[in-house]
């Protein structure tokens, strides 16, 4: 892959703004599958075994007038401290003072999960102002939400202006994996598709109709 990842850069005593995608199904405020989330635990680990302080953000759900307790990232939080032997803390804030400052307290071998980035507005309308203010919270920008990839957010392409960035072991999996399946594919190649949000789909589908 032609893209710098969490291999290149030396994690002593820096603090890592890692794009996670935790947006995992819930029932009755119950996380139902943390398949996302393990997915991200190899980047996750690797930070904090390198000497990071690792602050994590990702959307949950699609809440449509700011905050909604319904798709707080808390629940993420608490289920992360069970899946790692590091301490977790939560703040109930993305952007702002409080942020900043949990952030600025952060130690090394630490996570902190922010609040829903689709809890503030300039999220999904990719406001520099908010990407300016999640870049205060790291040294380094980590994509690892590849599930959010395809969307230009604040908190996906627009904090990328504002920090070096670089890929998590997740995003350089799917990559890698994508790209030999799509430009180099060994036939005969069956495409199975799954999931929600059929719309979202119908590019995708007619750009693999020509390949499978
Ligand atoms: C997903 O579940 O497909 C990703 O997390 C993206 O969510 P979104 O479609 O609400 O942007």
């Amino acid at each position: 892959m032609n893209k710098m990842t969490i291999r290149d850069v030396d994690w002593q005593g820096k603090k890592a703004l890692v794009r996670v995608d935790f947006n995992v199904p819930l029932s009755g405020g119950v996380i139902t599958d943390d398949t996302r989330m393990r997915a991200a635990l190899p980047t996750i680990k690797y930070l904090l075994d390198n000497g990071a302080a690792v602050i994590l953000m990702s959307h949950l759900g699609r809440p449509k007038d700011g905050p909604d307790p319904k798709y707080s990232m808390k629940v993420t939080a608490d289920h992360l401290a069970e899946l790692i032997s590091a301490p977790v803390h939560f703040v109930g804030e993305t952007v702002g003072p409080e942020a900043e400052a949990a952030a600025a307290e952060l130690e090394p071998g630490a996570v902190l999960v922010l609040e829903n980035t689709r809890f503030i507005k300039g999220e999904t309308k990719n406001d520099q102002a908010m990407a300016e203010q999640l870049g205060r919270l790291g040294d380094v920008f980590v994509n690892d939400a590849f599930g959010s990839a395809h969307r230009a957010h604040a908190s996906t392409e627009g904090v990328a202006q504002h920090l070096p960035a670089v890929a998590g072991f997740l995003m350089e999996k799917e990559l890698e994996y994508l790209g030999g399946a799509l430009e180099d594919p060994k036939h005969p190649f069956v495409a199975i598709m799954g999931g929600a949000k059929v719309s979202d789909k119908i590019a995708v589908i007619e750009s693999l109709l020509t390949k499978v």
